[in-house]
């Protein structure tokens, strides 16, 4: 269990929850806020929808422990809300809800819509809400609503708020409801803020620390002493190298890499491109690099952390790892935690053997980086499992007579 505060509906709120709690379970079954609904639970129907910063957000793929500071919206805290008071008076009028089931979250980010775009015309509306599903009512009366508010509004001059009145974006925000404007400072960007910009490595300035939804632990040895493999992970073009899939694109600093890496999960590729910051303590031969990074196809955004510690094993090092991150966007659909730790597993073995061919002092520069190809690691893995099951089987330890 993880202890987590956050605020809820302008409640502080802190309580201990399963890291593979969902924030939709979360407000229902630890909160009562049960007019948070579950639909497909795959961040495709929308029902799920409340506010994580005032960005709307889909409850049912946003891990709760990963929400730790943030602040949520549920539809229970628009109760007083002046823009949904008229969205549910609209709704009621113009016959925008039959079972009602969808409701909660299309009032949501019906909310959003009405905030940010004054002029929405009905096919923008539709833009706006086609991320929610309606099942029984159909649409004609959901956007009719939705418009009348808008134009009642525009009638008595309100003026839009730019940013639908999004606030700084807490550790899992989408990274849309970054303020750009003149009245308050520029915002450090989140890890999904603007994915579609090729800039975007080089223009992160900061790299903030954050909580991982999942962590992984791995650890493996080199035939070589502590010293020269902590001295070579100081080399980041030597350590991107060994790395499948890895490259820079920019010329590293001691404190800071900007680069890429090529995956493939199932049938998604992917290319990440970010950022990460670098640390180093020689005292106890230890180390951290937390980077973000995003994918402009997949639209699919990471925030990661690499932990290692170095400890002498005989004449070699035992490599002790420690991988967190947050994944956001489709890949976080088809990248189940344990498909990812199966891919680490493969990943840092084919890491850990590039490393022990280079300690000896070869040239970085033969190394080609080979994309991580999610399909033929997984059949490697499925290959390992088969290959333990067998083992096991041979050797009459797994209960089979
Ligand atoms: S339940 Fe979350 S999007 Fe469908
Ligand atoms: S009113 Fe029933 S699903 Fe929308």
């Amino acid at each position: 269990m993880s202890m987590i505060e956050l605020s809820v509906n302008q409640r502080a709120v802190r309580i201990s929850t399963e890291p593979r709690t969902n924030l939709a379970d979360f407000v229902r079954e630890k909160l009562d806020l049960t007019g948070t609904h579950l639909g497909c639970e795959h961040g495709v129907c929308g029902a799920c929808t409340v506010l994580l910063d005032g960005v709307p957000a889909r409850s049912c793929i946003t891990y709760a422990v990963a929400c730790e500071g943030a602040e949520v919206t549920t539809i229970e805290g628009l109760d007083e809300d002046g823009v949904t008071t008229e969205l549910r008076a609209a709704f009621t009028r113009e016959h925008a809800l039959q079972c009602g089931y969808c409701t909660p979250g299309m009032l949501v980010s019906a909310r959003d819509l009405v905030l940010r775009l004054p002029h929405a015309d009905e096919r923008l509306i539709r833009v706006g809400l086609s991320g929610n599903l309606c099942r029984c009512t159909g649409y004609v009366g959901i956007v009719r609503a939705v418009q009348t508010v808008i134009e009642a509004r525009r009638a008595r001059n309100i003026a839009p708020e730019p940013d639908g009145g999004r606030k700084v974006l807490g550790p899992v925000g989408s990274g849309r409801g970054v303020h750009r404007g003149a009245d308050r400072p520029e915002q450090a960007p989140s890890p999904a803020s603007e994915q579609n910009s090729p800039e975007t490595a080089s223009s992160v300035d900061a790299i903030p620390d954050f909580l991982p939804a999942t962590v992984l632990t791995q650890h493996f040895t080199v035939a070589h002493p502590p010293e020269k493999v902590f001295a070579m992970f100081g080399d980041i073009a030597a350590v991107a190298a060994c790395l499948p899939g890895a490259s820079l694109t920019a010329p590293p600093k001691p404190e800071r890499v900007e680069g890429a890496i090529r995956v493939r999960i199932g049938p998604i590729a992917a290319t990440f491109q970010g950022a990460a910051r670098v640390e180093r303590n020689p005292a106890d031969m230890s180390g951290r690099i937390v980077g973000i990074g995003n994918d402009r196809r997949s639209r699919s955004s990471t925030h990661g952390e690499i932990r290692y510690r170095l400890v002498a094993i005989g004449q070699g090092t035992r490599v002790e790892l420690s991988i967190g991150y947050t994944l956001t966007g489709i890949l976080a659909q088809v990248g189940r935690p344990a498909l990812v730790r199966d891919l680490a597993a493969r990943l840092i073995a084919e890491f850990a053997g590039n490393l022990d061919r280079r300690l000896p002092g070869t040239s970085t520069a033969d190394a080609a980086p080979v994309e991580l190809n999610g399909m033929a690691l997984a059949l490697g893995v499925l290959r390992g499992r088969v290959a333990r099951w067998l083992g096991r089987f041979a050797s009459g330890k797994d209960g089979v007579p």
